[in-house]
Protein backbone atom coordinates (compact mmCIF):
# COMPACT_ATOMS: atom_id res chain seq x y z
CA UNK A 1 0.00 0.00 0.00
CA UNK A 2 1.25 3.47 -0.79
CA UNK A 3 -0.38 6.27 0.55
CA UNK A 4 -0.85 9.37 -1.04
CA UNK A 5 -1.67 12.89 0.60
CA UNK A 6 -4.64 14.58 -0.47
CA UNK A 7 -5.29 17.50 1.43
CA UNK A 8 -5.30 18.37 5.16
CA UNK A 9 -8.24 17.94 7.93
CA UNK A 10 -9.41 21.19 7.44
CA UNK A 11 -10.50 21.07 4.12
CA UNK A 12 -13.17 18.52 4.82
CA UNK A 13 -16.51 18.50 6.44
CA UNK A 14 -19.20 16.35 8.38
CA UNK A 15 -21.55 16.49 5.82
CA UNK A 16 -20.25 17.74 2.75
CA UNK A 17 -17.68 16.29 0.28
CA UNK A 18 -14.83 17.59 -2.25
CA UNK A 19 -13.10 16.99 -5.35
CA UNK A 20 -9.22 16.65 -4.86
CA UNK A 21 -6.29 15.80 -7.84
CA UNK A 22 -3.95 13.47 -6.60
CA UNK A 23 -1.14 13.73 -9.70
CA UNK A 24 -3.57 11.92 -12.54
CA UNK A 25 -6.09 10.96 -10.57
CA UNK A 26 -9.38 12.52 -8.57
CA UNK A 27 -10.61 11.59 -5.15
CA UNK A 28 -14.03 12.26 -4.22
CA UNK A 29 -13.87 12.66 -0.59
CA UNK A 30 -17.24 12.28 0.98
CA UNK A 31 -18.28 12.87 4.95
CA UNK A 32 -21.93 11.84 5.06
CA UNK A 33 -24.07 13.30 7.66
CA UNK A 34 -22.94 11.05 11.45
CA UNK A 35 -21.11 8.99 9.58
CA UNK A 36 -16.87 8.75 8.62
CA UNK A 37 -15.17 10.15 5.90
CA UNK A 38 -14.95 8.09 3.01
CA UNK A 39 -12.84 8.31 -0.30
CA UNK A 40 -13.69 7.46 -3.56
CA UNK A 41 -12.40 7.71 -6.92
CA UNK A 42 -13.79 10.80 -8.60
CA UNK A 43 -15.38 9.35 -11.61
CA UNK A 44 -18.91 8.67 -12.30
CA UNK A 45 -19.03 4.73 -12.29
CA UNK A 46 -21.93 5.01 -14.92
CA UNK A 47 -20.15 6.42 -17.70
CA UNK A 48 -17.02 7.33 -16.26
CA UNK A 49 -17.90 11.49 -16.11
CA UNK A 50 -15.87 13.58 -13.85
CA UNK A 51 -18.09 14.14 -10.28
CA UNK A 52 -16.69 17.72 -10.35
CA UNK A 53 -20.03 19.30 -10.66
CA UNK A 54 -21.93 16.38 -8.19
CA UNK A 55 -24.40 17.39 -5.45
CA UNK A 56 -24.41 15.72 -2.58
CA UNK A 57 -27.17 16.56 0.34
CA UNK A 58 -25.20 14.76 3.23
CA UNK A 59 -25.87 11.42 2.67
CA UNK A 60 -26.07 11.15 -1.29
CA UNK A 61 -23.89 11.55 -3.96
CA UNK A 62 -25.73 12.44 -6.95
CA UNK A 63 -24.08 13.01 -10.33
CA UNK A 64 -25.15 15.62 -12.35
CA UNK A 65 -24.92 13.53 -15.64
CA UNK A 66 -28.03 11.26 -15.57
CA UNK A 67 -28.74 11.88 -12.07
CA UNK A 68 -27.68 8.38 -10.81
CA UNK A 69 -27.21 8.79 -6.87
CA UNK A 70 -24.99 7.02 -4.44
CA UNK A 71 -24.25 6.07 -1.11
CA UNK A 72 -21.82 8.55 0.63
CA UNK A 73 -21.14 6.03 3.47
CA UNK A 74 -20.33 2.60 0.87
CA UNK A 75 -20.45 3.87 -2.76
CA UNK A 76 -23.67 2.08 -3.78
CA UNK A 77 -26.21 3.04 -6.46
CA UNK A 78 -29.30 4.37 -4.74
CA UNK A 79 -31.33 5.68 -7.61
CA UNK A 80 -31.05 2.35 -10.13
CA UNK A 81 -30.97 -1.27 -9.94
CA UNK A 82 -27.57 -1.55 -10.89
CA UNK A 83 -24.49 -2.93 -9.27
CA UNK A 84 -22.47 0.39 -10.19
CA UNK A 85 -20.87 1.61 -7.26
CA UNK A 86 -18.60 4.47 -6.71
CA UNK A 87 -15.00 2.90 -6.55
CA UNK A 88 -13.68 3.26 -3.07
CA UNK A 89 -10.28 3.76 -2.07
CA UNK A 90 -8.67 3.25 1.55
CA UNK A 91 -8.21 6.00 3.47
CA UNK A 92 -6.00 7.23 7.02
CA UNK A 93 -5.68 10.31 8.50
CA UNK A 94 -1.96 10.86 9.99
CA UNK A 95 -1.64 14.22 12.48
CA UNK A 96 -3.52 16.38 10.09
CA UNK A 97 -3.33 14.94 6.83
CA UNK A 98 -5.81 12.88 5.08
CA UNK A 99 -3.89 10.04 2.90
CA UNK A 100 -5.60 7.67 0.28
CA UNK A 101 -4.20 4.54 -1.18
CA UNK A 102 -4.85 4.98 -4.85
CA UNK A 103 -3.81 1.38 -5.70
CA UNK A 104 -0.49 0.29 -7.34
CA UNK A 105 1.21 2.75 -10.04
CA UNK A 106 1.34 1.53 -13.29
CA UNK A 107 4.69 -0.05 -14.20
CA UNK A 108 6.68 2.75 -16.80
CA UNK A 109 6.18 0.93 -20.47
CA UNK A 110 9.41 -0.62 -21.68
CA UNK A 111 11.10 1.36 -24.51
CA UNK A 112 12.18 -1.03 -27.23
S1 LIG B 1 -22.26 9.70 -15.87
FE1 LIG B 1 -22.98 9.89 -13.85
S2 LIG B 1 -25.06 9.36 -13.96
FE2 LIG B 1 -24.35 9.09 -15.98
Amino acid sequence: MAFTFICHTSAVSEGAMGLFQAGRKSVLLVWPAGGELKAFRGRCPHADMPLNEAAFDGKTVLCNYHQWGFDGANGKCVTHLVRNALHPYELRVEGDEIQVDLGPARAPRATA
